[in-house]
């Protein structure tokens, strides 16, 4: 099934002026998604990756719930990032090549482009449709900026051009959270291997606190991080073929104190039976599929993840209520 598929080459833009981006399309993720599914409903605790809400449908309601009054984490890495930004380009220096995992919007990174001035932008995203929106508004705001969209899973090593200047890696949002800790270290090692000596990194975090506001972000009233949740049923009918009768699965979010994470189920109204394809799959009354972590850090326990990945915690800039980190790391 792990088709393997790679394409490479620069694109002309449609109705910009913009300069050619490089497009590159890594293993894609699309080719595993029946494969994974397959596998992750046959586990005791059925679970499926948060990767595999950001279908085109998915981005958009990921960008809703950014919007959302509950979601503090976006609004709050926003306000930091202004309110830091002169710091965070001294941090991160001038005519840099900037690398960007799971850009999404890329409306933070726009704050960064601005001051830094990259060399070289390098955007990394499991969905073209957002990436295509966001490489095309970064080409018309920047004319001048050279830029590369890779669509891929960041979770395995990616296979970037060689470097056009002192590499530093972007990771906004607190996506390092959908990470078990172990994962997150793993990732924050590769990261350092890519970046090199001199790199450094800019990492989001969303800190540990009190669960009620957690609790709030996660089950907003709208209803919208529900729908995202849920979407995923509609994308396993739509793509593998599968029966899941949206009415006879809720919404589930929850802050994991022990654990320090939210996590985000499917949850079985009752005894019910789905296929996919030719795969039968039995749901017990209340049974869940386990569809995301959402890890939240204190300070120092992330600094302390950062130098066992070969990093110096150098930075750290919070917004004004302490909901949020930004760190800047050095390769040590
Ligand atoms: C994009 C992974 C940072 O964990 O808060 C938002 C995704 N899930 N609401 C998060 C998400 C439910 C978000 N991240």
């Amino acid at each position: 099934m792990a088709r393997k598929q790679r394409r490479e080459g620069p694109e002309q833009l449609s109705g910009s002026r913009a300069p050619l981006a490089r497009w590159r399309f890594e293993d894609l993720p699309e080719a595993h998604f029946l494969d994974d599914v397959l596998a992750g409903l046959s586990r005791p605790q059925k679970a499926i990756a948060p990767k595999y809400f950001y279908d085109a449908k998915g981005s958009a309601l990921f960008e809703a719930i950014c919007r959302q009054p509950e979601y503090y984490p976006t609004r709050a890495e926003l306000a930091l990032t202004r309110a830091w930004i002169a710091d965070i380009a001294r941090f991160a220096g001038q005519g840099c090549e900037l690398i960007e995992f799971g850009s999404g919007a890329s409306i933070k990174s726009r704050l960064l482009i601005r001051r830094l001035r990259p060399a070289h932008y390098v955007a990394i995203d499991i969905s073209q449709a957002a990436l295509r929106l966001a490489v095309e508004r970064l080409g018309r705001e920047f004319p001048w900026l050279q830029i590369t969209a890779v669509v891929g899973d960041f979770s395995r090593p990616i296979d970037l051009p060689r470097a056009l200047g002192r590499r530093v890696a972007y990771f906004p949002g607190s996506t390092i959270g959908n990470l078990l800790p172990e994962e997150a270290e793993g990732f924050l090692h590769m990261t350092r291997g890519l970046v090199g000596r001199g790199g450094a990194m800019l990492v989001g975090v969303d800190l540990k606190k009190d669960a009620n506001i957690l609790h709030a972000a996660y089950n907003d009233a709208a209803g919208v991080t529900a729908a995202f949740n849920r979407n995923l049923l509609v994308r396993m009918n739509a793509e593998l073929g599968a029966n899941f009768d949206l009415r006879r699965f809720a919404h589930y979010a929850f802050y994991n104190v022990a654990r320090g994470r939210v996590e985000m189920h499917l949850v079985s109204r009752l005894r019910q039976r789905v296929a996919i394809g030719r795969h039968r799959f039995a749901f017990d009354e209340g049974e869940t599929i386990h569809t995301e972590n959402s890890h939240k850090y204190a300070v120092e326990e992330f600094q302390a993840f950062a130098r066992d990945a070969g990093f110096e915690a150098r930075k750290q800039w919070l917004d004004r209520r302490g909901l949020f980190s930004l760190h800047g790391l050095r390769a040590a």
